[in-house]
């Protein structure tokens, strides 16, 4: 998407530019600069296209600058970043990063793309990805121990991502098992654990997490679940760089702190952000649909589901669950 992305960077400040003034720059005709601008339909931003005055887009853009997120860490982050990349398109971060991995990238190794074609959600299903708006980051860990220990990670990671965005002004969001961020019922945000290696370790794991920031009309047709962007809960602009670096802070942290103490140091946090505590939910397992009212987490990240008065235990893995009332 090279003149894609160079027409969307003029674009980015939400003014109008004319085709001329584009293909002046760009050095191509104005009919190319058309047909670029059309192709841009894919990437899922909304561009209007208005005789007489040229292209505008719906609202400005902030790219990402690698500097200006390595800028908003605190210090104790700071040193535990080894590695940092912003890509303009790429199919999914966590594969990409995934195959940084396999080719020596060190712990700490951070990615955020612009654009991912093939957005990966849980349970096989796709994350929504346009262009410029929304955040998409992967971090690199490994750890040693048994694999189990990794559904409490990917709940202490739900905990540094809506610390993260809490800290920024956005209140009330919360979550829900294992680890979607809602508000008001609908989804904010999601987290996606890749994980490779023995079974006595040590475990690669990418940790992925994918933040709406401000989805285009576009793209928010192709989400097929109730949702919500962080612009509209804090009702201001808010800085992509600047969430991206707090978001990657809060899960350097949180992977570091996991690494020395493990979920039992995020279970009080956790269970206080929790949206199905004490609701009946219905939680969909390979056995088929339980039932139950929602106890909270055990000091494994494991749901407790109370069923006819017994507490049963869930282990996260691929389940997915519903508040029913
Ligand atoms: C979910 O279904 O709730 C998890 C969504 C995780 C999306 C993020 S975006 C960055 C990273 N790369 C991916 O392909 N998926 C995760």
């Amino acid at each position: 998407m090279n003149l894609g992305y160079r027409i969307l960077s003029l674009l980015a400040d939400g003014r109008f530019h004319s085709g001329e003034e584009l293909g002046t720059i760009l050095g191509i005709g104005r009919s190319a600069v058309w047909k670029v601008v059309q192709s841009l339909e894919a990437y899922g931003v909304d561009i209007f296209a208005v005789r007489g005055k040229g292209y505008r887009l719906a609202a400005p853009l902030e790219l990402l600058e690698p500097q200006r997120i390595v800028a908003a860490l605190d210090a104790q982050a700071a040193t535990l970043l080894r590695g940092i990349e912003v890509l303009r398109e790429v199919d999914s971060t966590n594969h990409y990063l995934t195959e940084q991995a396999g080719q020596g990238a060190p712990d700490g190794y951070a990615c955020f793309s612009e654009y991912q074609s093939l957005g990966r959600g849980r349970r096989g299903r796709t994350w929504v990805s346009p262009f410029g708006t929304n955040i998409y980051m992967s971090v690199l860990s490994r750890f040693d121990g048994a694999p189990e220990m990794l559904q409490g990670l990917s709940l202490a990671i739900g905990v540094a991502a809506v610390d993260a965005l809490s800290s920024m002004g956005a209140g009330g969001i919360g979550l829900k098992w294992p680890n979607d961020l809602l508000w008001e019922g609908r989804k904010l945000g999601g987290i996606l654990l890749e994980t490779a290696g023995e079974f006595s370790g040590p475990w690669q794991v990418v940790t992925g997490i994918g933040i709406n920031l401000g989805v285009p009309r576009t793209s928010a047709r192709q989400i097929d679940q109730p949702w919500v962007d962080l612009r509209t809960i804090v009702q201001r602009d808010i800085g992509r760089n600047q969430v991206a670096g707090r978001l990657l802070q809060h899960t350097l942290t949180a992977l570091e702190v996991f690494k020395r103490q493990g979920f039992i140091a995020f279970r009080r946090a956790w269970e206080a952000r929790d949206v199905t505590r004490d609701r009946h939910v219905s939680l969909s397992t390979m056995a088929g649909v339980q039932q139950g009212i929602a106890q909270g987490v055990d000091d494994s990240g494991a749901l407790i589901l109370s069923v006819q008065g017994k507490p049963l235990r869930f282990m996260s893995g691929d389940l997915s669950l519903r508040i029913v009332a």
